[in-house]
């Protein structure tokens, strides 16, 4: 436990190719960052996310979980001001809404523990999103958005708010603008009806976080839970949806889907095993 608490501070970045780009384009450079369930103190962390601008991304995505105290969101927008000029997309998760709890095990034990849990308290999202669309980052929750890149090319986003909170519906998205280079789908948590609705959109890679590459995974097994109704064997990584993809020749008309393993956890359960907190470097390529 000491180890696994540890791990918690060994932010890594993972690095990942995914053929999806129309034939002839160069590279593009995305930066996934997921569930940082920041709390002020955590410097370490804080200096990790600075960092980050190092990598010189064409494009960032934040799939939400961002926050895990109501001081929160002036430190996260400054340790993230060197990637605020970097075009950028996000989608919030049930942690940037409410403060983490403790959890109270006596709840099942005792008949009128529940009663004495304490209320959800709120976090000051709204400022968080102010603080990224003012810097023109597109909100994508239940939304769609486009972007054109300095070198022209032209990508199309479509979001939904988190489906952990039961809060998604594309309905409200309206219909897409056709003809972009790219369609990138975006969500917190991977649920099933998110995935296929969002393959249904027809994008060409999904973008997800909420699992935590399910925190603590046993070495030749992986993870034990993902949180939401993804098989645990897609906690984290490159995969295709519904179908395998980059490890076999299978699900060649698969959607690709990534999914962080993000880089944080609830202060309740600082804990993390064989399970690297970590942002993702995702170089798009030519198919
Ligand atoms: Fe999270």
């Amino acid at each position: 436990m000491a180890y696994a608490h540890v791990e918690t501070k060994l932010f890594t970045v993972r690095h990942v190719t995914v053929p999806v780009l129309p034939t002839g384009q160069d590279p593009l450079r995305v930066l996934h960052v997921s569930d940082l369930h920041l709390v002020p103190r955590q410097q370490r962390k804080l200096d990790w996310i600075r960092s980050l601008a190092d990598l010189r991304p064409d494009l960032v995505v934040d799939t939400g979980d961002n926050l895990a105290h109501v001081g929160a969101v002036d430190p996260l927008l400054d340790a993230l001001t060197p990637l605020l000029d970097t075009p950028g997309v996000f989608v919030l998760g049930s942690n940037d809404y409410w403060a983490p709890r403790p959890k109270n095990p006596a709840r099942y034990l005792l008949p009128d523990a529940r009663q004495h849990q304490p209320e959800p308290i709120p976090l000051p999202w709204d400022r968080l999103v102010a603080g990224f669309t003012a810097a023109g980052w597109k909100d994508l929750d239940n939304h769609r958005a486009d972007l054109t890149l300095p070198d022209g090319r032209t990508l199309s986003f479509v979001g939904t708010d988190d489906a952990h909170l039961d809060q998604d519906d594309l309905t409200l998205a309206g219909t897409a603008t056709p003809g972009a280079d790219l369609h990138l789908g975006v969500t917190h948590a991977p649920y099933l009806r998110v995935l296929n609705a969002l393959r249904a959109d027809a994008v060409d890679l999904i973008l997800a976080g909420h699992t935590h590459g399910g925190q603590l995974r046993l070495p030749g097994y992986g993870a034990l839970v993902t949180n939401c109704d993804l098989d645990r064997r897609r906690a984290s990584g490159l995969h295709g949806w519904p179908g395998a993809r980059p490890d076999s020749f299978r699900g060649a008309d698969s959607t690709w889907l990534h999914v962080s393993a993000g880089a944080g956890t609830s202060p309740y359960a600082p804990v993390r095993f064989a399970c690297r907190p970590e942002a993702t470097l995702l170089t798009l390529t030519a198919r």
